[in-house]
């Protein structure tokens, strides 16, 4: 590990006081850093034993209003992650840009957006990728590569020339946090972390040790 040198001191009057603008600005600081996926964040889940899991996901905005605005990533609701989410709804997020010594992370809730929000968002990628979503079975065993493909083609032969639907096992989460941190890397191991929690009608800030 590099001796992290490139930030100032992070102070409590820093930072913003609703987590979700800080967390933007820090997002485009990565991206003006030049990450290639600043909006690339860790979800870990656990299934109805208990069991963690975590992937990565594209983050793609924030959606609500208050406590309940949250951070929404859209997804496969019959994949693995689905299933667990299902089962439990608690989520941490852990987002890291390299080039900037950051990271955040986050612990909440997700719920499932309103269909019209994932309806909009589905429309707006290629063609190609929402036949994808239609086609795959997200997180099931498939046979070949070739089964895959060969699914995909008929797909893409069924679909050609007109819109594809929205399908019901597709769609957007949203994670309405209730504890942010903020992390930077500071020379000597004494990095800053500084946790946002939910305390009655807003957000106590403490600094944790690194
Ligand atoms: C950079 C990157 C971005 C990704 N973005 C998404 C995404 O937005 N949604 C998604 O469902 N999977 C995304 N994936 C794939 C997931 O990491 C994962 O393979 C998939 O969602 C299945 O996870 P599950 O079986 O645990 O449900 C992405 C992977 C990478 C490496």
């Amino acid at each position: 590990m590099p001796q992290y040198t490139q930030n100032p001191p992070l102070d409590i009057a820093d930072l913003d006081a609703d987590p979700l603008a800080q967390l933007q600005r820090w997002l485009d600081d990565a991206g003006a850093a030049g990450m290639i996926e600043p909006t690339a964040m860790t979800v870990a889940t656990v299934d109805a034993q208990g069991r963690p899991s975590a992937r990565i996901v594209l983050f793609k905005g924030f959606h609500g209003e208050g406590f309940e605005r949250g951070l929404t990533f859209f997804t496969n609701y019959d994949s693995r992650k689905g299933r667990d989410l299902a089962a439990n709804p608690h989520v941490a997020l852990v987002f890291w840009w390299d080039k900037v010594e950051r990271s955040v992370r986050i612990e909440g809730r997700a719920a499932k957006l309103p269909r019209e929000v994932s309806e909009r968002y589905f429309h707006s990628r290629p063609h190609d990728s929402q036949v994808g979503a239609v086609t795959s079975r997200q997180s099931a065993v498939v046979r070949s590569r070739e089964a895959l493909d060969q699914r995909y083609a008929e797909q893409l032969a069924h679909y050609e020339g007109r819109g594809v639907p929205l399908p019901e096992f597709w769609g957007g989460y949203r994670v309405a946090p209730e504890a942010v941190e903020f992390w930077q890397g500071r020379h000597g191991r004494l990095h800053d972390r500084l946790r946002y929690r939910r305390e009655g009608d807003g957000w106590l800030v403490e600094r944790l040790e690194p």
